[in-house]
């Protein structure tokens, strides 16, 4: 079967800093790819890639077989696809979370509002946030908000979800609320692409780990591989200190 994505050769570079590096990476249908690395290793370099916010200098990106790095590719079509949270919830403001859930349905996928608002109230139910469909985001916690985040980049059924950092700027206590939603799709088949500092969730829910050292795949295995029996002294030093930060 065709993997939903696939990263070949990618390589990028911002003036004279390369920022990945002959990056290949194979997800397939269904499956959790956890990419682990130090700051500054490109983890959201590669999700920005594969979102097309930025463009490749070099490698192909294939969705679904389709390559999406071409000159021909439509960005909106693509963007159509694909589901994606970044760390700091962005949610509009001034729109309640329904409302917040509901627009990329009707704006971009044209469907009717009360299709939308059906889909969105099963989705805000079932992550417990059925009782906020009305509220304004200001009014929720950082770990509700993020929730209803990935609510709305999941409610038009995405080929393929990228998670960047979503825990990472929320307090400790409302780290596991928003990991649990990430779990509940994992185990609904949700194909996703989580760049995390949380080592030992990207242990329990991925099926592939991908540590990425200086913009290079520098090791890919299972978590049990990666975290268990790394190959490289450098993923070695790294886990030691995640290790010595409580992270894993
Ligand atoms: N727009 C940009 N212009 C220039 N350099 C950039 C740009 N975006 C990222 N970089 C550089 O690319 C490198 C990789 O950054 P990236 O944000 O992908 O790392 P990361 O692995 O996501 O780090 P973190 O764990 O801190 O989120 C860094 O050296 C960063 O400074
Ligand atoms: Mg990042």
């Amino acid at each position: 079967m065709t993997d939903v994505l696939s990263v070949a050769g990618v390589r990028k570079v911002f003036g004279s800093t390369v920022v990945l590096d002959d990056v290949s990476l194979d997800v397939p249908a269904h499956s959790v790819t956890a990419l682990i690395g130090a700051s500054g290793s490109g983890k959201s370099t590669l999700l920005r890639c594969v979102n097309l916010l930025e463009t490749v200098d070099d490698g192909v990106i294939r969705l679904d077989g389709e390559d999406i790095t071409g000159p021909r590719v439509r960005v909106d079509d693509v963007r159509k696809r694909l589901g994606i949270v970044f760390q700091a919830y962005n949610l509009f403001p001034h729109m309640t979370v329904l409302q917040n859930v509901t627009l990329a349905p009707r704006r971009v996928h044209r469907i009717a509002r009360r299709e939308a608002e059906d889909r969105a109230r099963t989705l805000l139910d079932r992550f417990g946030l059925a009782a906020k469909a009305g509220e304004y985001p200001d009014r929720l916690s950082g770990g509700q908000q993020q929730r209803v985040a990935i609510v709305r980049a999941v409610v038009n059924s995405p080929r393929l979800l990228l998670l960047d950092e979503v825990t990472a700027a929320l307090d400790p206590e409302l780290v596991g609320e928003v990991l649990s939603v990430v779990r509940e799709l994992a185990d609904q088949g949700m194909t996703m692409v989580i760049a995390t500092h949380e080592m030992g969730f990207a242990r329990q829910v991925a099926d592939q780990v991908c540590f990425l050292d200086g913009g290079a795949v520098l090791e890919r295995g299972t978590p049990a591989e990666v975290f268990g029996a790394p190959r490289e002294e450098r993923t070695r030093r790294f886990l030691r200190r995640v290790v010595e930060a409580g992270r894993l």
